[in-house]
């Protein structure tokens, strides 16, 4: 998450989790020693530390084993960990948070009770249930993404995150058949492990030389299948030319004499003939890049932590979508049902879509921000100095059209009883993540 986030533009201040082997690879990767091990069960120890740091976002995926339908059903010690997350936000108050989590986590009383702690604290919800395949990595990894800003409606950013999404899944051809870098620094301690760095991977440096493509990738593409344990009934054989499923712990096993006995029957080649994927591969299908190093004392190790990661580039999407509406170059769609609503109370069509594009203009004006507390849009609208060098008649244009809106957005809030929220002052220029 954090290297997605880097490269969206985000300066990472710091970085926690229990798992000492996890914080050494992310050291090893990232530099320096900003990932530090840190229960954050423990909130006294860890909430004086985050207030010095003040970041203007907390970032995190609390473990989600207990919601998954992997793991066990009832939402065990582990699943506080979400509720710790919600308390951390709203302790430190940063003016972003974004959380990941399984999709199942929506349905579980423990996130039911971390949201209640976030909205109470005025923080406006967007829950977007995004594909990872959409999202810059050739896996079909469904995951609930939650962002949060103090202030803000309800949904504030999820028109932008659905916009953000590519048109089509990307594929493991796309990414293992896609052309590979030109040159690469070959270090005499590790050339004879592998054959693809990136120009900054390695300070020792001894040479660099034109390469082709990684053996292993020719190797996949050639064959055209790979297998994946099915996690319920499902196919066990995917092709090159769709996502692979969720990265799990066991992604690169073979085929068992359980699956071979009894394949799934839309299998398109036998088990036993596809692919075996590498470390290296399950890696990149996750998002990690090539130049990556994980360093554990076992396998196992390696690929629960490939399996826990948050994509690089679907954190990276998400951050770019965060700091574009951050900096006011993205406004939130005006739901369709808006004009209909005008529509029902007297204006003809015309007049009804004068008035949406109105309230987008105003929007646009407020920086793309939406407000919780109406007053406060109203009275940001006039301090903006666009709006107080318009005529008067389009003012009070802008004006009304945001408060139709308001009105229209304050009847949906009360069909789903959204409670009433305090709204903050956003901060500047937001852009150190925790
Ligand atoms: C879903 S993974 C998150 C992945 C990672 N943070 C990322 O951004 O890609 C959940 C992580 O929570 C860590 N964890 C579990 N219990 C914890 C605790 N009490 N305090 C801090 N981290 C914990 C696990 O070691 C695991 O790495």
């Amino acid at each position: 998450m954090s290297l997605g986030l880097k490269q969206a533009g985000f300066e990472i201040v710091r970085a926690y989790d229990a798992w000492p082997v996890a914080v050494a690879n992310y050291n090893l990767n990232l530099g320096g020693d900003r990932a530090q091990v840190t229960d954050l069960g423990d909130i006294l120890g860890i909430v004086p530390e985050l207030l010095a740091l003040a970041p203007d976002m907390i970032a995190g995926g609390p473990p989600c084993t207990d919601y998954s339908s992997a793991g066990r059903r009832e939402e065990a010690e582990n699943a506080k960990l979400t509720l710790a997350f919600a308390i951390l936000v709203t302790t430190v108050r940063p003016t972003w948070f974004m959380m990941e989590n399984v999709i199942n986590a929506m349905k579980s009383e423990t996130w039911a009770a971390a949201r209640q702690v976030l909205m109470a604290a005025g923080y406006g919800l967007t829950e977007s249930k995004v594909d990872a395949s959409r999202y810059g990595v050739p896996q079909s990894r469904r995951r609930l993404i939650v962002v949060g800003r103090i202030g803000e409606r309800d949904g504030f950013l999820a028109s932008a995150i659905a916009a953000a999404a590519a048109p089509q899944p990307m594929t493991l051809r796309d990414l293992f058949g896609s052309s590979t870098p030109h040159a690469a620094n070959i270090s005499t301690t590790s050339e004879a492990r592998r054959s693809i760095w990136s120009s900054h991977e390695l300070g020792q440096t001894i040479w660099e030389r034109p390469i082709g493509p990684h053996p292993d990738d020719v190797a996949l593409i050639a064959n055209g299948f790979v297998y994946s344990r099915p996690v319920r009934a499902g196919r066990g054989v995917r092709s090159i030319d769709e996502p692979f499923p969720t990265v799990t712990r066991t992604s690169h096993e073979r085929p068992g004499p359980k699956y071979l006995s009894a394949p799934h029957l839309d299998d398109p080649i036998a088990a036993s003939e596809t692919a075996v994927l590498s470390t290296d591969q399950v890696s990149r299908i996750q998002g990690f890049p090539m130049w990556w190093e994980w360093k554990a004392s076992s396998q196992r190790d390696v690929f629960q932590m490939i399996a826990n990661a948050v994509p690089a580039p679907v954190a990276e999407s998400i951050g770019r979508v965060v700091l574009d509406r951050e900096g006011g170059k993205s406004a939130p769609d005006i739901q369709g049902g808006f004009l209909q609503w005008l529509v029902c109370r007297g204006r003809s069509r015309q007049s009804a879509r004068n008035v949406k594009s109105l309230a987008g203009r105003a929007r646009r004006l407020l920086g793309g921000k939406t407000f919780a507390v109406s007053a406060l849009e109203l009275a940001t609208l006039e301090v903006v100095p666009e709006f107080q060098s318009m005529k008067r008649n389009p003012q009070s244009d802008l004006r009304q059209a945001l408060r139709l809106l308001a009105e229209y957005q304050a009847e949906g809030d009360q069909r789903r009883k959204r409670p009433q929220v305090v709204a903050q002052p956003i901060e500047e220029e937001p852009r150190k993540a925790a």
